[in-house]
């Protein structure tokens, strides 16, 4: 249709070309990477590119596997940092969702109640220690950690609103949450809130210092185990000072769980593992049955009342629009309930034994490589050497100038190896970017942890020179 003259526009919308959900299963690896390019994150691609990941194009995904579109099996011993805990399309999990589907269940529930968002709610505090016992609903794991700040500092007042957080924290990036996440790089230039004190994480006395010095301190945030600084413990005499000074010093302290809660170390909260109970905690990434997003945030029950118990507070922070959504929740109540039924726990306790004992035996065969080997259950920090001590002698001083440029080289040249010649994927760390960390899915067998071991050791066996040149080899070939 011709315009009658320029100022009048078209008011019928015209479709785009778009692609539909069977074109974007058709596309192609290097369509994929051109629309990443074009429109998700070129800079990103840049390291995907060093990794050899760009080369990978995954098709499905089943158990402790990926398979891409050349019908490659790659084995998860990444684990999205916690979130593939049930494996890939867990089976009674997928089952769940379909029925409910078929049931044409409500999802968006926000004027009615939910039988759903109110049984996962009841789950989550029947498991949940001591008096954990409210629950808020949210899609990701800086949701939670946001309700989890928000609801401690309404129960403590304006007066106590300063947060104690840890060095090398990683709580979330959202604005709020990005205040007590230590990452310089994530914190970037933005203008963030300032009611916070730094500690270094597992040092008691320095809280003590703080909470004696500083009486508008009101809430205390804690990974159990820290994730993003390259699986990061603290002994059990840390956890229960932290207790005790919280409890004198009348201050809330968090439990971010969001990686290494939901069975991950061999209990189902990490802090289980120390025998102490925080007022507040956060779940989120495995919570969604390795297929959704879903997140929680479980306060005391005293807290909860104290910040949102009355009509005129119940809705300061209610759900957001997704927080509660059916589909989500009936998933996240087939997720724990398969946790229990499968002896998940169990086995994360006993596979995380195995895989530290066959990395620190390889540690004892590689010292010159291997630094240190931690961590509980399926939750694993390799670290290596800086690059320099990895080297002969002679050359260690000379390089040594250059190990903080260095700094990741050898985990990169580890896993990109790993992907290209054993099928093998593991993941990165920011803050210490020497270490590895391996956080498999919670269904993780014997001989998968056998075929991580002996990938990895076939990699160590070729000595420095011999990955560096096999990873020379590999990038030239592109
Ligand atoms: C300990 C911890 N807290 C919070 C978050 C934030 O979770 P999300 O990425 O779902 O917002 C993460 C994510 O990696 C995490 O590891």
């Amino acid at each position: 249709m011709t315009l009658a003259h320029t100022y009048e526009t078209e008011t019928r919308p015209v479709r785009p070309a778009l692609i539909t959900v069977e074109d974007a299963k058709k596309l192609d690896l290097a369509r994929v990477r051109e629309l990443t390019a074009a429109h998700l994150n070129p800079g990103q691609l840049h390291f995907l590119r060093l990794l050899g990941f760009d080369r990978v194009l995954i098709d499905r995904a089943e158990g402790a596997n990926y398979i891409d579109t050349n019908g490659r099996k790659i084995l998860d011993f990444f684990g999205g940092f916690g979130s593939v805990a049930f494996g890939h399309n867990h089976p009674r999990i997928v089952a769940t969702r379909k029925k409910f589907q078929d049931e044409a269940r409500q999802e968006i529930c926000m004027a009615f109640m939910s039988q759903y968002a109110s049984a996962l709610a009841y789950n989550l505090a029947a498991i949940a220690p001591g008096d954990l016992d409210f629950v808020f609903l949210g899609s990701s794991g800086s949701e939670a950690m946001e309700a989890a700040l928000k609801i401690a500092e309404q129960a403590q007042g304006p007066e106590r609103a300063t947060i104690v957080y840890a060095e090398n924290s990683f709580h979330g990036k959202t604005k709020g949450v990005l205040a007590v996440t230590d990452g310089a790089l994530y914190r970037s230039r933005f203008k963030l809130a300032d009611n916070t004190r730094r500690v270094s994480f597992g040092d008691a006395a320095a809280i003590e210092a703080l909470f004696k010095s500083d009486p508008t301190i009101g809430t205390l945030v804690l990974e159990t185990i820290q994730g993003g600084a390259g699986i990061v413990e603290a002994p059990a005499s840390y956890w229960h000072e932290v207790r005790r000074l919280c409890d004198q010093y009348k201050v809330l302290w968090i439990a971010d769980e969001v990686q290494c809660g939901m069975g991950r170390t061999g209990s189902f909260f990490a802090f289980e593992q120390y025998g102490v109970t925080p007022d507040i905690t956060a779940l989120a990434k495995a919570l969604g049955g390795s297929k959704c997003a879903m997140a929680a945030m479980i306060a005391r029950r005293d807290v909860y009342m104290k910040a949102y118990g009355t009509p005129k507070t119940a809705l300061v922070h209610a759900p957001a629009t997704f927080g509660g959504i059916g589909e989500a929740c009936a998933t996240a109540i087939e997720a724990l309930n398969v946790i229990y039924d499968e002896k998940l726990m169990e086995n994360a306790a006993e596979q995380g034994d195995y895989l530290i004992d066959g990395l620190k035996a390889l540690q004892s065969k590689y010292p010159q490589v291997i630094k240190d080997v931690r961590g509980k259950g399926l939750m694993i920090g390799l670290e290596f050497h800086d690059f320099s001590q990895t080297l002969p002698f002679g050359l260690r001083q000379m390089v040594a100038l250059l190990d903080e440029k260095l700094k990741g080289s050898l985990c990169g040249f580890i896993g990109a190896l790993l992907l290209a010649k054993h099928d093998t994927l593991v993941a990165f760390t920011e803050y210490n970017r020497n270490v590895i960390r391996l956080e498999p899915p919670l269904i993780i067998t014997k001989a998968e942890c056998d075929h991580f071991l002996k990938a990895l050791e076939t990699l160590l066996a070729r000595g420095i020179t011999g990955i560096v040149t096999d990873y020379i080899g590999m990038m030239a070939k592109r």
